[in-house]
């Protein structure tokens, strides 16, 4: 059976890894949450004192990459692929709220993107692939058969990550996580390397107002369509 590489981009919590997640399981397909390999780096460099609320050595850290090894390890019991920093799970450690405050600066570090992009090519090099991101259907994959561009509105977006956050048992209120998601958007809109932008031959799906099985049957007819 043909086998195709899906790209799904989009604005911070709008459902894109959920979304990704059921596709790919559908398929049978790989699927890579490229935002988790960008907090892996984030968290190594906040352990190494390479960034702070207050600082950022992006030198250090570049000079640094050559000791960061991400990978992704299948965990059967939640049936999804787990984050791993050099050898050790992080998949808990990456989705604080400290590291989601600082991950966008990292993100901007050019050295830091070609690395992950490098890395995220590689994984998809026999398609058969649904990768999530920023940049997928606009850099990692510029020739990917199906890209889809996630839209809602911020107070969804805010909403979603807080009953998340609150769901792991994160102490957070729900101003602060406006005010993240929000902050994250604009910078990784606005940065110079790979910013956050609508491929021109993506398809928008704006789910403000659309259940996760009306979202999820919507995209599997477009996934249909390519296979
Ligand atoms: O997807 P998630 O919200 O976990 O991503 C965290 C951050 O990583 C984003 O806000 C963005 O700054 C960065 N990112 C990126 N490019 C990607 C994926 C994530 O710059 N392909």
């Amino acid at each position: 059976m043909k086998k195709i590489t899906i790209a799904i981009d989009g604005f911070s919590s709008t459902g894109k890894s959920t979304l990704a997640k059921q596709i790919a399981k559908q398929l049978g397909y790989i699927y890579v949450d490229t935002g988790a390999m960008y907090r892996a780096v984030t968290y190594f460099a906040m352990r190494n004192n390479f960034v702070s609320e207050n600082h950022l050595d992006a030198d250090g850290l570049i000079e640094n990459l050559s000791n960061i090894t991400l990978q992704f390890h299948f965990n059967e019991e939640v049936g999804f692929a787990e984050m791993y920093l050099n050898n050790e799970n992080v998949e808990i450690a990456i989705r604080t709220i400290e590291v989601s405050r600082l991950v966008s600066k990292i993100a901007e570090i050019s050295e830091v993107r070609a690395k992950l992009v490098e890395q995220q090519q590689q994984m998809g090099k026999n398609k058969g692939i649904v990768m999530d991101g920023r940049d997928i259907g606009t850099v990692v994959f510029p020739n990917a058969d199906l890209k889809l561009f996630m839209t809602a509105s911020p107070e969804t977006k805010a909403q979603r990550r807080f009953d998340e956050l609150i769901e792991k048992g994160q102490q957070v209120t729900f101003e602060e996580v406006l005010q993240n998601v929000q902050e994250r958007d604009y910078i990784d809109t606005h940065r110079e390397d790979s910013p956050l932008v609508k491929a021109e031959d993506a398809i928008e799906i704006d789910n403000s107002h659309l259940s996760k099985k009306e979202q999820y049957e919507l995209v599997m007819e477009l996934v249909n369509e390519e296979l």
